[in-house]
């Protein structure tokens, strides 16, 4: 599995944990940055996550902000991406198993970092249940479809 891993400069220390946890556990990632608390834009790199898991050079992608909020509506705005602010381990399986969430956002200001990994953890190890689930994911990709055909 190869990981795109970003953050802005609300959720840098959470990246950093995170970064740790997928060396350890021998896990491929990219780290696109922020590479210090300088402020910076998190639609920025919510982008180039969203953009290199859309494009398949990524598996699946994991962002951070302050809040998880902001990297998730950014990175939903592209097209075949499935990103799922997790705060709990029970949201992390669903958002793999029922919505096979592509990209996980999480908010340094929110939870602590043994909480973080263990959700990133769980992330990582669920599967799709496809089944019942496929059809409503189609769903959300026909709703996708929908909208790119209008002009506006
Ligand atoms: C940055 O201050 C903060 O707004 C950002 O990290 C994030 O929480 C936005 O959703």
């Amino acid at each position: 599995m190869n990981i795109a891993l970003a953050s802005d400069h609300g959720g840098f220390k959470l990246k950093e944990e995170i970064a740790g946890l997928l060396g350890e556990a021998g896990i491929k990632y990219k780290d696109f940055g922020a590479f210090s608390e300088e402020a910076v834009d998190y639609p920025d790199l919510a982008l180039i996550v969203a953009e290199g898991v859309r494009s398949g050079d990524f598996d699946r992608g994991i962002l951070c902000c302050g809040t998880g909020i902001g990297v998730a509506i950014a990175a939903n705005k592209v097209p075949g991406i499935r990103a799922a602010l997790c705060h709990d381990t029970f949201s992390a399986r669903a958002a793999r198993e029922h919505n096979c969430a592509n990209i996980l956002t999480l908010g340094q200001r929110v939870i602590g970092p043994g909480l973080a990994r263990d959700i990133v953890t769980t992330w990582l190890e669920a599967e799709f249940k496809a089944g019942r689930h496929a059809r409503r994911v189609e769903k959300i990709a026909a709703i996708e479809q929908k909208y790119n055909r209008c002009s506006r």
